[in-house]
């Protein structure tokens, strides 16, 4: 048996340890194992390298994907699906594991529904899919924003100022809202639990009130803030997303010019996604990519490995079609309960 598996979208920690453990599982097996590099762009250029264990034994802890990624839609390229089919049967595949979030994972599902035997593994620092408790990534992504608030806090207490931290966050306000939570932030702002810049500034100046000598503020890049301006680029990708970043900066401007706080905006930008992934994205990977090849094993396509409570379930790749995973209001409430 051959198994083709590829990586798609933004990077994320843990796509490694994902591929570690199919290569793991496949050779145990006997299964060969072809990497498809750059995402769906070496799938319908036939870019392609065998793996095997000896390569893949110590990349858990890498950080990025060994195989390269990208954002390419075969979709908006002439004869793309057709090219997608005809190379997964050129190059003799049995089974072919995307690792990737909405749109790899709604490309998948699609290639799925022409027949093609598809496994899917839910990767996002987003952690807006659905179907699944939890992506891989998400939690080393939550762990870098809340050191950054952490290294805020001392900065912004010496100064006596407003701290402005943007976060990732397209759709979904995850990573902000835990990364709130767990940095203890005075005003978190997503897109699913929008403020007004008065709002935002109301408590702010409250807290000044009871005492407090400064302010962290937490906003994810996709939050819409009435009162500032759009903050996306004309730019989109082949998926059509718009590129996101500058709210943090403009809503900084904001708050200085209607208090007078000192305040200052930083945004972690692409550091969420970058480097070594926590143990317990190491953990999660593991245990997706052992699953997905469970699921190959039994033949049992057409599904994505899911987290469900503590369990490695399967669940349709049709379901990361349906929308967006957002944040529900009694864990936002959480972060909530702290602007005062
Ligand atoms: O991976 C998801 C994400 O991190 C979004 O939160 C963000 O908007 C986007 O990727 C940025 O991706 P890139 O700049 O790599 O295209």
């Amino acid at each position: 048996m051959k198994i083709g598996i590829l990586t798609g979208g933004g990077d994320c920690p843990g796509l490694n340890a994902v591929i570690r453990a199919v290569v793991a599982k496949a050779e145990a097996n006997g299964f060969e194992v072809l990497g498809i590099q750059g995402g769906w762009k070496g799938l319908l250029e036939r870019e392609t390298r065998p793996l095997n264990y000896a390569e893949a034994e110590e990349i858990f802890a890498l950080g990025g994907t060994i195989l390269g990624t990208s954002r390419t839609n075969p979709r908006k390229i002439d004869n793309g699906v057709a090219t997608c089919i005809n190379n997964f049967k050129a190059l003799a595949l049995d089974a072919l594991i995307a690792i990737g979030g909405e749109d790899t994972l709604g490309f998948a599902a699609h290639l799925a529904s022409e027949g093609l035997p598809m496994i899917g593994v839910p990767k996002t620092i987003d952690n807006d899919l659905l179907g699944t408790d939890f992506t891989f990534g998400f939690d080393t992504a939550v762990s870098i924003a809340t050191d950054a608030i952490d290294r805020l806090r001392t900065t912004a207490k010496s100064h006596n100022r407003t701290m402005v931290l943007e976060l990732m966050g397209r759709h979904a306000g995850w990573i902000a809202t835990f990364a709130g939570i767990a940095g203890g932030a005075d005003v978190v702002i997503t897109p699913e639990h929008s403020m007004t810049v008065d709002e935002i500034t109301a408590i702010l100046k409250q807290q000044r009130q009871r005492g407090k000598g400064y302010n962290i503020v937490v906003v994810a890049e996709g939050a819409e803030i009435k009162g500032l301006g759009n903050v996306a680029s004309e730019e989109t990708d082949a998926f059509g997303h718009k590129r996101l970043g500058g709210i943090g900066e403009q809503l900084a401007n904001a708050i200085k010019e209607k208090t007078a706080l000192d305040t200052r905006a930083t945004s972690l930008g692409h550091i969420q996604r970058g480097g070594s992934p926590t143990a317990s994205d190491r953990i999660l990977s593991t245990r997706y990519g052992l699953f997905a090849m469970e699921l190959v094993l039994k033949q049992d396509f057409g599904k994505m490995a899911v987290l469900r409570g503590n369990n490695i379930e399967a669940e349709s790749l049709q379901r990361v079609r349906e929308g967006i995973k957002t944040v529900p209001d009694e864990f936002y409430a959480i972060a909530k309960q702290f602007f005062c």
